[in-house]
């Protein structure tokens, strides 16, 4: 935990319009004060984000929403009641908020964070802090302060430390702006977790009239390495080509990993636990990443519920590799398939 002296130093930087990467239960955020339009312009330029990408206002308590948005439902405070603080972000009418939070929309996204630096450094600033995933536009989210060094060797001053993120993988994102609610981005936070408190269905984003999400691109989240998601159980399984002659780490479960031994494979063991799987994913596509592998396979996880994130960050970090795929007739080895 960082002192009380590097959060108010971490303070004084955020007051004089400068940027700050903090630790949240989710990923480190990149903060700037949300109410200075230079701050946040910096840390698009220091990701290298488009500047129509809005983002998220992190807010120390829930009755913090009302100057930052507008017309608020009903529901919004039932599912601040329900998951605040905690890894869920509500889109909702913008109030008094500058553009470049926002990127020019009329909707704000706000989330009330709950790891204990991040809330000791809302605490302590005392107003909203604009924050997006400390990664370069694209790439894995950090879940370490590690990771956020080695995003930005340099041009960071201040990184608090606040260890491991326990959820590892970005805040769930739904929309309040229309009548029913919409699942932006999937998260720890489940479907199924908010229709209990909605009493409704949730509906998914509208292809036709995509909001402008960063994390709703096609391509995100993604290592330099190429990324395949692979069924060992499927019949048609048509891996084998991808096997000879490439150096692979496949990240696998259990049973897989003790069947296979396969000529230049690592084999990385995940957890059945989705939650523990969430935890330790982008840690683990981080390290296989600076390892020069020539691919990262992955063992598709179960289609339950509770897996939806994972598949949609695995989905989003394998998107660039599809072409792998298509250019061979594969069959996996043997030693896989039994
Ligand atoms: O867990 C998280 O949400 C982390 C931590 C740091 O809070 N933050 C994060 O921020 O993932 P970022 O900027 O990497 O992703 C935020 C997502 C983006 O896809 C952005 O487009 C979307 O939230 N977003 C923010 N404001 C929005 C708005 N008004 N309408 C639609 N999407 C919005
Ligand atoms: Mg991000």
């Amino acid at each position: 935990m960082p002192s009380f002296n590097e959060v108010q130093r971490a303070v004084d930087q955020l007051r004089a319009g400068g940027i700050v990467a903090f630790p949240t239960e989710t990923v480190y955020g990149l903060g700037a004060d949300a109410r200075q339009p230079k701050a946040i312009k910096a840390i698009f330029k220091l990701k290298g984000r488009p500047l129509d990408h809005p983002l998220i206002v992190h807010l120390g308590e829930t009755p913090d929403i009302t100057g930052w948005a507008r017309d608020i439902p009903e529901v919004a405070y039932d599912l601040a009641d329900a998951f605040w603080p905690g890894p869920l972000t509500l889109i909702l009418a913008r109030g008094e908020a500058p553009d470049e939070v926002t990127g020019g929309q009329d909707s704000i996204g706000l989330r009330v964070p709950s790891h204990p630096v991040a809330r000791e450094l809302l605490r302590a600033f005392g107003g909203g802090i604009a924050a997006p995933s400390a990664n370069r536009f694209g790439r894995v989210s950090p879940t370490r302060p590690e990771h956020v060094k080695t995003e930005f060797p340099e041009g960071l001053e201040i990184i608090l430390d606040g260890g491991s993120c326990d959820v590892g993988l970005e805040s769930t994102i739904i929309s309040l702006l229309e009548e029913e609610p919409i699942l932006l981005r999937p998260g720890a936070i489940t479907q199924q977790q908010l229709e209990r408190v909605t009493g409704g269905v949730i509906r998914a984003p509208n292809q036709n009239n995509p909001l402008r999400a960063s994390g709703l691109l096609a391509s995100h989240y993604a290592p330099d390495t190429a990324v395949l998601v692979f069924d060992p159980e499927a019949p048609s399984n048509r891996f084998k080509a991808l096997f000879d002659g490439r150096r692979i780490a496949f990240m696998c479960f259990d049973d897989v990993l003790l069947k296979t031994a396969i000529e230049n494979t690592i084999r990385v063991r995940m957890p059945r636990d989705a939650a523990a799987y969430g935890q330790i994913l982008y840690s683990t596509l981080r390290t296989l990443d600076s390892e020069a592998y020539d691919l990262i396979l992955v063992e598709k996880p179960p289609e339950t519920e509770g897996w939806r994130a994972i598949h949609d960050r695995l989905q989003k970090a394998s998107h660039e590799s599809q072409h792998l795929l298509a250019t061979a007739s594969f069959e996996a080895p043997h030693s896989i398939r039994s």
